[in-house]
């Protein structure tokens, strides 16, 4: 499962679908030449994971940067979500092939549910079981799900999830969660583990980046892939793309990992899943 293993540039999901440990997400990433460019350069740079949804307006996007890059389609993982406005049986069903479409692909990689929607994500589930089954999916997984809702899942799910994406960094650790992913064999994504900016001047963060020479988003970064955490990284800017894959080939000290492992305070900058039943 690779849990704890921060060696490797893939991890193996349950489903034996390998997916690179880093990926470039594209959440509010404009449609158009904006989000194309980032793709061609993240492709140029060696990411092999494109991290993107049906409500991000990009999945075209993401098959002209693939077709542009000389690339196989083979070459590229790709995961993309199915948005509370689609979730339920066959609403999901023709989501996916809208993103099929959209992509130019027959199948998606990694195909999650966006948000666990109480009515609608168990009929949602069912669908992404048919898409796993006929191949249209390599892998499903879920979105935000807390403990809660992984448990329910696993109580009548065929299919488990291969992956639980969800909100994660040194200023939100997610341990309950994480401790029973890997219990269950669901690998753990990271989403927003640069905290979306917000604390890149933390001082016990730059601490940390100058004992190691790394930056301070590459200490972020390293932190959670070091942790055996799939981690999904967005930026529009091509310095910054570059910079943030060169946390595959860091190492960050066990102290230093120890420092960041104290951090934690339940700061989240996205959707907060808690409270849905
Ligand atoms: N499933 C979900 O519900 C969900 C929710 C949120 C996010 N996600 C996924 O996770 C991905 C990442 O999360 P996120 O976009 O919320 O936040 P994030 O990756 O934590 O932060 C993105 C911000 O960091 C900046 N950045 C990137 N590299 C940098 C660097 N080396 N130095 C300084 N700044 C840097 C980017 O700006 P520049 O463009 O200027 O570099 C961008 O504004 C998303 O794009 C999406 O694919 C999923």
């Amino acid at each position: 499962m690779g849990a704890e293993d921060g060696s490797k540039t893939t991890l193996t999901l349950g489903a034996g679908v390998e997916v690179p440990t880093l990926g470039l997400g594209l959440y509010k990433a404009p449609p158009g030449e904006r989000s194309r460019r980032a793709v061609a350069w993240a492709l140029a740079a060696g990411y092999r994971h494109i991290d993107t949804a049906s409500l991000y307006d990009n999945e075209a996007d993401v098959r002209v940067a693939i077709e542009q890059s000389g690339l196989r389609r083979d070459e590229v993982f790709i995961a993309t979500k199915v948005w509370k406005d689609d979730m339920g049986y066959d609403r999901t069903l023709r989501a996916c092939e809208r993103s099929l479409e959209e992509l130019g692909t027959d199948h998606i990689d990694l195909y999650l549910v966006h948000w666990p929607v109480p009515e609608s994500r168990d009929d949602t589930w069912r669908a992404l079981q048919t898409l796993a089954g006929d191949g249209r999916a390599r892998a499903i997984g879920v979105c935000n799900y807390t403990v809660g809702h992984l448990e329910q899942l696993l109580s009548w799910a065929d299919v488990p999830p291969a992956v639980d994406q969800v909100e994660l960094s040194p200023f939100l650790q997610q341990r309950t969660l994480r401790d029973y992913c890997a219990r269950h064999g669901i690998q753990v994504e990271a989403y927003s583990p640069l905290t979306r900016k917000r604390r890149l001047k933390d001082e016990q963060l730059r601490v940390v980046a100058a004992r190691s020479g790394l930056s301070v988003a590459q200490v972020l970064l390293r932190w959670a892939i070091q942790h055996g955490l799939v981690t999904l990284v967005k930026s529009l800017k091509r310095e910054h793309i570059e910079e943030d894959i060169a946390a595959l080939h860091v190492e960050l000290a066990a102290a230093d990992m120890d420092a960041l492992d104290a951090l934690d305070e339940g700061f989240r900058v996205a959707w907060d899943p808690t409270d849905v039943e």
